[in-house]
């Protein structure tokens, strides 16, 4: 078995279901994996020029011969999830025969919907993924195979991935969410999901660790962020700006991102966690089209310039800063283009 891994570097949103896409078109995957979350999150897929937006349905629902799984690390909405598939199948794309659920993933019940629906510390999604999670590890869950609605999709990830005589599997998992909102690794805890967000749960879906090959880690030139805590984005016009151009608006929630500028010292702690081969960079038009090159330092790295942000002069310093911070071993991919990499 082989497999790649697409995961988030900062707090979601950083073009992984693009970059799925992406790789999904060279026809080399025979499985696409969604390994964590629900529909809490929001990926945004321009296939064949036109714009879709998927919350819990793989990315590889788009290509035909790809089987796609909602992996037993996600928590699902049975009622959402058969939406999105007949809205895919009403657009022309043949999601009915192509997508199935593990029989071992937990459901999103109406109590979870109820108790997430008006919740305003976090600021979640409000898509019942916090108390269904509590529930499966508090052990008074609902597994996928006690879901009536669900049966029709059901499979056995074990199955799927070990039955000799099947084509040999090439795996791509994608995730949701993002390294710094995992429950582990945020520095903002309670602000973060809770789903883990690295390869680590990623692994935990099927796939033996030295199945990977390739690990995509996920980034923007700047970083955005969708829940409630204010401090995230600096006092500054400059940051509402970027968010204008980058259009920066919750595929799922509909809400403003705040936006602040990427700290290269984080950007590598993700990548080393993660393991990750090839760091795509997403978003480098909108700062061009803004103009505006800058990088985040923390108070206690080596360069305390006494101020949580910094302009640099151009795109090149920009550039090198990044590149400066990251394994040299890392391939790094500056995308500015929304439907690739
Ligand atoms: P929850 O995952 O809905 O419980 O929300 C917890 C935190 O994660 C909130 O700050 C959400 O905005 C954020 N979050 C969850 N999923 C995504 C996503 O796909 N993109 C960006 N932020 C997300
Ligand atoms: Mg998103």
């Amino acid at each position: 078995m082989k497999a790649d891994v697409v995961v988030g570097l900062q707090l979601g949103d950083e073009a992984k279901g693009k970059i799925t896409h992406h790789l999904l078109k060279s026809g080399r995957y025979t499985h696409c994996i969604r390994f964590n979350g629900s529909h809490n999150a929001g990926h945004s897929i321009y296939h064949n020029g036109r714009k879709f937006i998927t919350h819990m349905i793989p990315a590889g629902v788009f290509f035909d011969n790809v089987d796609c799984i909602v992996g037993p690390g996600c928590v699902i909405n049975p009622d959402k999830f058969i939406k999105e598939l007949n809205e895919l199948q009403d657009n022309g794309i043949n999601a009915q025969a192509a997508v199935r659920v593990a029989y071992n993933a937990h459901v999103i019940q109406d109590k979870h919907l109820e108790e997430d629906a008006d919740e305003s510390k976090i600021g979640t999604t409000r898509m019942g993924n916090g108390p269904a999670y509590r529930d499966k590890y508090g052990r008074t869950g609902m597994r996928a195979e006690s879901c009536d609605k669900l049966k029709p999709y059901l499979t056995d990830m074990y199955k799927e991935l070990f039955s000799p005589g099947f084509r040999e599997p090439f795996v791509l998992l994608e995730g949701g969410q993002g390294f710094f909102l995992d429950p582990d690794w945020t520095d903002n805890y309670p602000y973060n999901t809770s789903s883990h967000c690295t390869v680590a749960a990623a692994l935990q879906n099927g796939v033996p660790y030295n199945s990977i090959r390739r690990v995509y880690g996920a980034a923007k030139v700047y970083e955005t962020y969708s829940g409630f805590d204010e401090s995230f984005q600096p006092n500054d016009d400059v940051f509402n700006k970027i968010g204008d151009a980058g259009k920066e608006f919750g595929a799922t929630t509909g809400r403003r991102r705040k936006i602040r500028f990427v700290d290269p010292f984080d950007l590598r702690k993700a990548v080393q966690v993660n393991g990750v081969t090839h760091l795509v960079m997403s978003k480098l038009d909108i700062l061009r089209e803004v103009d505006v090159w800058g990088i985040r330092y923390g108070k206690d790295r080596k360069y305390n310039y006494g101020k949580d942000w910094k302009y640099l002069s151009n795109e090149e310093e920009f550039r090198m800063v990044i590149e400066a911070a990251i394994p040299p071993e890392v391939e790094i991919i500056w995308s500015s283009s929304p439907e690739g990499i």
